[in-house]
């Protein structure tokens, strides 16, 4: 793969904390290195194992050019392949999710148990060999109810992830929750911006009024950088801890991911306009809903930011669709006992992040419009609030020349 002299000069002549120059946000050769240096080689978060709750449960969803699908075998393993037939490149899963006891391709019906062995395939003749034409397996990791996914022939090591989220998210059970709601959408703008949009809430109070209620702005209260601690946030740890929940605001070195627990504002236990449960069974047991849990925050970039309360848990996916566009997926888990309509309205679950999303999806339309102004030419970022900004485009621009030179691009 090669880029333009301009292109590598721009990447090499980044200063640590700076934004980045509008091409990073515009440029079909930029959004291929994405891809090819960060999306296709990255562990990624796909989706939660408690959507596939028995055999033969699968879901599927687009990674760049590549569909993938992620199924649940007879052994109870979770595997990923990539969802493309060995006969003629078919989808065999076209839809976003199902339960079959093997995955048929609907072209011709060659058809694939569900570790992605061919285990059929009609009139192929004498000598036809199926131990040849398996589903190309994807690398997959399951951590406390979450599935990664990674496209690369060698992926990095996935032990630094599964020891930090592993002990801050374990307990919260996820993986025997269910998926309340999954909210779709697709925003106007580069990845990038809408997670810069994310990692900095100098934009909340004004834009966020249902958030705001119950999630504080400050960043010394929202582990946005860890370099400040408010007392609150110290006095949340402490009672967390003390419940056996580690807490602690935690990046990892490589920058990649972060996990730490904040307090919610006031009394608020959940993300809703009055700041009480919107379900009256919480996560667990371990946990009733009065344990004064906060909210656990955690993301890995690039696809994932989290928060996990004490009645529920919200998970977001970032996919990249093109230079300017990018699919958000955004997933309500509840306890799995808990019955829509009695211990939850589902209006009232999703309402407060429904409309912080349309909200941040409009902002990151107005920003992909004025970045992509061949005049762009950016201020500086709050000291006080941008942090996390700076902290994001320092780990991609970090990543995107590691893996150039790892990977020979001239
Ligand atoms: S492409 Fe799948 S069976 Fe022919
Ligand atoms: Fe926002």
């Amino acid at each position: 793969m090669e880029i333009s002299s301009y292109l590598r000069h721009l990447l090499r002549h980044r200063e640590p904390g700076a934004p980045l120059a509008r091409e990073f946000y515009t440029d079909e050769a930029i959004f291929a290195l994405d891809m090819d240096l960060v999306f296709y080689k990255e562990w990624l978060f796909a989706g939660h194992t408690c959507e596939l709750p028995g055999t033969g449960s699968y879901f599927t969803l687009q990674i760049g050019d590549y569909p993938v699908v992620v199924v649940r075998g007879a052994d109870g393993v979770v595997r990923a392949f990539i969802n493309s037939c060995r006969h003629r490149g078919a989808r065999v899963c076209p839809d976003a999710r199902g339960q079959a006891p093997r995955l048929v391709c609907p072209y011709h019906q060659w058809t694939y148990g569900l570790d992605g062995r061919l285990f059929a395939a009609r009139k192929m003749g004498e000598g036809f060999d199926r131990s040849n034409y398996g589903l190309r397996a994807v690398h997959c990791n399951t951590v406390a109810g979450y599935v990664f996914v990674c496209l690369a022939e060698v992926p990095p090591d996935f032990a630094p992830a599964r020891r930090q989220l592993e002990p801050f998210l374990a307990p919260h059970r996820l993986d025997e929750a269910k998926v309340a709601f999954t909210s779709t959408i697709v925003e106007e703008g580069n990845w990038k911006l809408v997670w810069e949009n994310n990692r900095e809430c100098y934009h909340c109070a004004q834009n966020h009024p249902e958030l705001a209620r119950t999630y504080a702005d400050a960043p010394a209260l929202t582990g946005v950088t860890g370099l400040s601690e408010d007392p609150a946030i110290v006095r949340q740890w402490e009672h967390a801890e003390s419940l056996g929940l580690p807490s602690r605001f935690k990046l990892s070195d490589d920058g990649q991911m972060r996990t730490v627990r904040v307090p919610l504002i006031g009394s608020a236990v959940s993300y809703t306009l009055s700041g009480e449960p919107a379900v009256r069974r919480p996560l667990t047991d371990t946990y009733p809903l009065a344990s004064g849990l906060g909210a656990l925050l955690f993301f890995h970039y690039p696809t994932s930011w989290n928060h996990v309360l004490a009645d529920h848990a919200i998970s977001f996916r970032v996919l990249p669709i093109g230079p300017r566009r990018t699919q958000l997926t955004t997933q309500w888990l509840v306890n799995r006992d808990a019955v829509e309509g009695v211990d939850y309205d589902l209006e009232e679950l999703t309402h407060v992040w429904l409309s912080t999303n349309d909200q941040d999806s409009r902002i990151v339309a107005e920003n992909q419009i004025g970045v992509s102004a061949p005049s762009y030419d950016p201020g500086p970022y709050s000291a006080a609030h941008e942090g996390g900004v700076s902290q994001f485009l320092d780990w991609y621009v970090g990543r995107l020349r590691t893996a150039m030179v790892l990977h020979h691009v001239a």
